[in-house]
């Protein structure tokens, strides 16, 4: 491809730093970092940002509950937990956008000026509820009744504050029109497809003006041309997938390049409790501004744990790191993407977490690749050996590598992560399968040339398949399978690891030294202190 195309732009939330990450927030990265893996390693051109969100009075609050200024207590969050979790997780994001820095505030600032000179801002006043958890002015009808009397937000299941004050207001109403008929004519553009229903039902109830100020705080960015207020943290928030792109900036420069290389973002990856700023009030400020709206916002479900989403207000939040502890990082990713459907709840448990590693990782990869590499040591000295003739089981593998690729390329394109990863799993069972039929130790037995012929045979056709498996794993599982990669001698080949010649069959180079190295996920017992 060449540098002028568009690049392929995925985009996570940019996380609240009230507090340090769970795998509830790692869930989202993970997806994003798979699926942008994914592209890369057919080929295309991406660009995948991450970032913190550090505005507003949830973070405010937090860092006065600690006795700290905002500004340090943000460094030191984002410095010693949100950054290093990217390592944790491995995620290979391009760009970590923090909403303090100078390129998203004075983007942000001027973004503000353009839609107040072209008429889309007004001053007014403001009454009613406010959730500090959700950062969000909250409906009547989105609250529930407590124990007291007293209204709660749904998703913090906190009492909402009244929030009144003079402010500045987006003319949020004037774009329902345009935005029913935009996803009308457009309805992959929010997925799943319950949570197109979701946002319809909700712009068809018809939309009210939003306040995209606050004057009682001044944690904030200041509103450009009035420094008694600032700018309501999800204005800002959700104007980084573009401000770190460089919005708004000079033709003919940097940022002006790096625009039209990525804008808009094909998806913006977002958990299902946020999926009304992504796909009513973002497209409402883009449409504002003439600029064009997102390919698609994929709204995932939550992490559950106890049957309740997992959040760290509610102490249910489980670090990744501590899971990453037990099982590896690589384990990590393939779990979460392995077990839940993506697009609905799931709840996680750590029986589940190592029965499946387990049984899939453990016994199913990791013992195959662990025992072709133990047979080519003992029979050939740890050299391949070239495949002679080939039977109809070998040639039913080659096929089933072609089947697999293609559906594991479909359905990853399309967020089903689950049946993706089901697909090169059924692959793997295959070559167990095969393994088991073949016997090799007992045709090692023979000491006739033709058995030693097919001996070599069916190991060659099993590092094959194990070439194929560490490409297709390695957006999943990226440090595993590039070992994978090296111990089956796919390196010292010098075959490509691009997805587009995944299933040529008899790319390895006979005479490659197969290494047995550690195995690659070692057994491991249930933590009994978990
Ligand atoms: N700062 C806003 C997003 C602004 S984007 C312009 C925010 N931050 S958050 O830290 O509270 O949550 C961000 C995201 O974390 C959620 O949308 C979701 O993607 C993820 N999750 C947080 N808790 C989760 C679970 N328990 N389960 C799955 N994902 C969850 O909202």
């Amino acid at each position: 491809m060449t540098s002028s195309e568009k690049a392929y732009y995925l985009t996570t939330p940019i996380y609240y730093v009230n507090d340090a990450p769970h795998i509830g927030h790692a869930y989202t990265t993970v997806a994003g970092d798979v699926m942008t893996r994914w592209h890369r390693m057919a080929g295309e051109e991406v660009w995948f940002l991450t970032g913190t969100d550090e505005h507003g009075q949830k973070v405010l609050r937090t860092a006065e509950a600690n006795n700290v200024e905002p500004q340090a207590w943000v460094d030191k969050l984002v410095g010693e937990a949100w950054l290093p979790v990217l390592n944790v997780i491995d995620a290979a994001n391009d760009d970590f956008i923090r909403t303090t820095q100078a390129r998203h505030t004075e983007r942000v600032q001027r973004f503000l000026t353009q839609l107040k000179d072209s008429g889309h801002i007004y001053e007014g006043s403001y009454d009613g509820p406010y959730c500090v958890g959700c950062e969000e002015f909250k409906l009547p009808g989105d609250l529930i009744d407590g124990e007291g009397g007293e209204k709660l937000c749904p998703t913090h299941s906190k009492p909402v504050e009244q929030v009144s004050e003079t402010n500045y207001f987006f003319r949020l109403s004037s774009f329902a029109d345009a935005l029913i008929k935009h996803y009308e004519i457009n309805p992959q553009s929010i997925r799943p497809e319950s949570a197109y229903n979701e946002v319809m039902s909700f712009l068809r109830s018809g939309l009210q003006d939003l306040s995209i100020s606050r004057s009682t705080f001044d944690w904030g960015i200041p509103v450009p041309w009035d420094n008694s207020q600032v700018v309501y943290v999800w204005f800002d928030a959700l104007l980084n997938y573009a401000t770190a792109v460089g919005l708004g900036d000079d033709p003919g420069s940097e940022g002006a390049a790096k625009f039209a290389k990525t804008w808009p973002a094909d998806v913006h990856l977002v958990g299902k409790d946020i999926l009304r700023f992504h796909a009513v009030i973002w497209p409402a400020m883009l449409m504002a501004a003439d600029l064009p709206l997102p390919k698609c916002v994929f709204a995932h479900g939550w992490l559950l744990v106890g049957g309740e989403k997992m959040s760290k207000s509610k102490l249910t939040g489980i670090k990744p790191q501590t899971i990453v502890d037990l099982v590896g990082s690589d384990a990590f990713r393939y779990y979460f993407m392995r077990a839940i459907i993506f697009g609905q709840d799931g709840s996680f448990s750590w029986e589940d977490l190592v029965a499946r590693y387990t049984s899939e990782l453990a016994n199913g990869l990791g013992n195959l690749a662990s025992r072709v590499q133990a047979m080519v040591g003992k029979y050939f000295a740890g050299s391949l050996p070239a495949a002679g003739e080939v039977t109809p089981a070998d040639r039913a593998l080659a096929d089933l590598l072609t089947k697999t690729a293609a559906e594991a390329d479909r359905a990853i394109r399309l967020f089903d992560f689950q049946s993706g990863i089901v697909a090169i799993k059924e692959f793997v069972d295959a070559v167990n399968l095969y393994v088991t039929e073949q016997e090799p130790w007992v045709v090692a037995k023979g000491e006739d040339e033709a058995s030693q012929a097919r001996l070599a045979t069916i190991l060659y056709t099993i590092c094959e398949s194990l070439r194929a498996i560490s490409i297709l794993y390695s957006p999943i599982m990226p440090k595993s399978m590039a070992r994978l990669w090296d111990d089956i001698g796919a390196r010292e080949s010098g075959v490509g690891r691009s997805f587009a010649d995944v299933a040529i069959w008899g790319q390895l180079k006979p005479g490659v030294k197969i290494t047995k190295s550690e195995s690659m996920f070692p057994r491991i017992e249930e933590p009994e202190t978990i």
